[in-house]
């Protein structure tokens, strides 16, 4: 399967985005293994014919609006991101005009048409320094909350207002005081995901995105309770053979373990799900991208 999937890639000229959660026999197979917003990088700079998106809809999404003359796929079409189901247009428009002298700033965990309302994106990585970068005291600032918290912790002298109030991930909100406590007694450091609790991310060591994660690792021998998604353990594992990451067996997310080989293969041979979104709202979401791009982390 694999020498077949290597071969469909390179007849195809097609370039393979694999997000960091995604099951490591997907890893072994991408062009580029990454957090967000090192897939949209590296999507912006591609000259590959056909994108391959293995992570979750608004990742393929962000490929597309960044590519638009391109055939951007995605194997399997109702991987989606429930964080991202939190904010709606309307919400966000109708916070838009309670606090019409807010910047908006939309986490690349969101749909296109939320982007495109949008003054700027940001992720995990770069949500600190996308804020610094707005000449705005008020912030309106979606659709998660504890990201939007950890933003205000690090940037005090504005004022964050999370859209909507109770936005949040699922698999990082599971992370609790009783898994610090856990971790403690475990000895090492506990490294956390900014979309976890604030109570959970006071508790931290180290927090990052999951990219950031994989490259602070270099930095020590220490022990890791590893306060994300499962499977970035396993590539933690992979990268630093000998050292010691404890993961949370719980911690799942369910639309990134969706791809299968075989669904790569038929995505490759068949070129499908072609994502396809409307011209006026990729050019508006592309606005708001490259405006973070420019930021950079
Ligand atoms: P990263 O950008 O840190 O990879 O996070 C993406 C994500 O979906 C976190 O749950
Ligand atoms: Fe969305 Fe959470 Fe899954 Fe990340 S881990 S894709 S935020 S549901």
């Amino acid at each position: 399967m694999e020498t077949e999937i290597r071969a469909l890639k390179s007849a195809k000229n097609a370039v393979v985005l694999v997000h960091n959660y995604q099951p490591v026999a997907i890893q072994a197979l991408g062009d580029v293994v990454g957090d967000s917003l090192e897939l949209a990088v590296k999507a912006k700079e591609t000259r590959a014919e056909l994108l391959v998106v293995c992570g979750v809809r608004f990742m393929a999404e962000t490929a597309k609006i960044l590519n638009p003359e391109r055939k951007v796929i995605m194997p399997i079409k109702d991987a989606g991101c429930p964080l991202a189901d939190f904010l709606t247009p309307d919400l966000l428009l109708e916070a838009k005009e309670r606090y019409p002298d807010a910047a908006v700033v939309v986490y690349v965990n969101s749909t296109a048409e939320v982007k495109a309302l949008a003054d700027i994106t940001c992720t995990s990585a770069n949500a600190v320094s996308v804020v610094r970068s707005l000449p705005n005291d008020t912030i309106l600032f979606g659709p998660d909350a504890n990201l939007a918290a950890y933003v205000q912790r690090e940037v005090p002298e504005k004022t964050i207002i999370p859209v909507p109030p109770y936005g949040h991930c699922y698999v990082h909100a599971g992370f609790t005081l009783a898994d610090v406590e856990a971790a403690r007694k475990k000895g090492g450091m506990i490294v956390c995901h900014p979309e976890c609790p604030p109570e959970v991310l006071e508790q931290a060591d180290l927090i990052a995105s999951t990219g950031g994660m994989l490259r602070n690792a270099a930095g020590t021998d220490e022990p890791w309770s590893v306060f994300t998604e499962r499977e970035l353990v396993a590539r933690l594992r992979m990268l630093y053979p000998g050292r010691v990451f404890y993961e949370k067996p719980e911690a799942v997310c369910a639309d990134m373990k969706k791809i299968t080989l075989a669904d790569l293969r038929r995505a490759l041979e068949h070129e499908e799900h072609e994502v396809v979104l409307p011209l006026e709202v990729m050019d508006r979401a592309r606005r708001a991208i490259e405006r973070m791009l420019a930021v950079g982390r």
